[in-house]
Order: C-alpha cells, then structure tokens, then sequence
C-alpha cells in the first residue's frame, strides 16, 4: 500500500531539498516513465529516487518473475518504510545515492527510472550520475527520468544517442525525458 498520498507530501515538504518536490508524482507519470521498461526475462533495472515507492510498485508490476530492481534512495526513512513492507523478492533496496550505483552493481543493466531532482543536485553530481548511467546501460535500453521542467533535458540529449520528451499537463507540470542507447 505505501503511505498515503497526503502522509508522502508532508514528509517530501518536510525533506524539501533532497526531494525536490511537494508531493509525489502523479499516476500518468508512474504509467508513462515505464514506457520503455524491459519486459523479457531476467533483466535488471535501476530506480533513482524510490521515495516511498509509487513508481516502485509500477516497475515491478511489469517484470518478470526472475528480473531484479534496484532502488536508490538517500532518505533512510522512505527506506526503512519501503522495507518494511516486503514488497517484492525482486526488490533490493539501497540507501545510498545514485552516484554510487557502481559500488552495489557489477553488470550491465537494462534500463534507469529515475526521478531524482537535478535542480537540486550539483552540476558536477548530475553529469556524473548521467554519464555513469549512459556506459552501465546495454544497447537498445533506455533511461527515463521526471522532473517538473525541461531545463534539464540537454543535458540529457548531449549524452544519450535518441531523447525525447513528454509533459503531462498537471500542476505542476510534469515532464518525461526518454533517453536511449543505441
Ligand atoms: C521527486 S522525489 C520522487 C519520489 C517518488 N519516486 C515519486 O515519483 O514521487 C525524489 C526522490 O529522490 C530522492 N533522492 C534525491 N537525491 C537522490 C540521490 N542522489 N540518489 C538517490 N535518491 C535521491 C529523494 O529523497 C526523493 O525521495
């Protein structure tokens, strides 16, 4: 089940500057960043930014039973609330940032789900955990990130080989960058 919608948005405003939001992302967002989500068997995929899980539950609602899910979280709280709750086999959660991805993944991966917000994360940080991300992905896979702008989404294009962008027109406004390696 997760915290309720109302309970997320107390404690995302309370931890403003690590969330970089009020409230968690809406159910168009949680369907449309896992557009591109491998299907087939024993992929592995990487979340950024699990929170308390709604886009969690959406990626392993859509893999298969011998896939893995990684999920990066920096608050020790969502984590321990997530664990708690024995949501999945497949699910390893890890509390740590996403520029440490290296350190709890050996292999290549299968696609990024990611809503970590660059706006509040260093320039150095962000290209780091972009870069990173684009070598550690296979060919033919994507990473797909939420944020609620298009500032970003150069940054994102300069690396990968195929981007684009989707908004979802909610308030805010809630943007989906698609970004693939050939
Ligand atoms: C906008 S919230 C998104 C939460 C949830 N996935 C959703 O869709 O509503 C961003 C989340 O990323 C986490 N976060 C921020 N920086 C991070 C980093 N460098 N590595 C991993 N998680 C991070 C925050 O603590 C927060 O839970």
């Amino acid at each position: 089940m997760g915290k309720s919608k109302f309970q997320a948005a107390i404690e995302f405003t309370k931890n403003l500057f690590t969330t970089g939001a009020f409230t968690e992302t809406s159910r168009g967002v949680e369907v449309e960043i896992c557009a591109h989500l491998p299907t087939g068997p024993n992929k592995i995929v990487v979340e950024f930014g699990m929170g308390y899980g709604n886009i969690t539950r959406e990626i392993l609602s859509r893999l298969a039973p011998d896939s893995k899910l990684y999920a990066f979280e920096v608050n020790a709280e969502f984590c321990k609330t997530v664990k708690d709750e024995n949501l999945d086999e497949r699910l390893v959660v890890v509390n740590d940032s996403a520029e440490n991805m290296n350190k709890h993944i050996e292999g290549q991966v299968d696609g990024f789900i990611s809503s970590i917000p660059f706006t509040f994360i260093s320039k150095e940080v962000g290209d780091q955990i972009i870069r990173a991300s684009y070598e550690k992905l296979n060919p033919g896979c994507y990473f797909s990130q939420v944020l609620y702008s298009a500032f970003h989404f150069k940054r994102f294009e300069k690396v990968f080989d195929e981007s684009s962008k989707k908004v979802l027109k909610n308030i805010p406004l809630e943007f989906i960058y698609h970004c693939k390696k050939r």
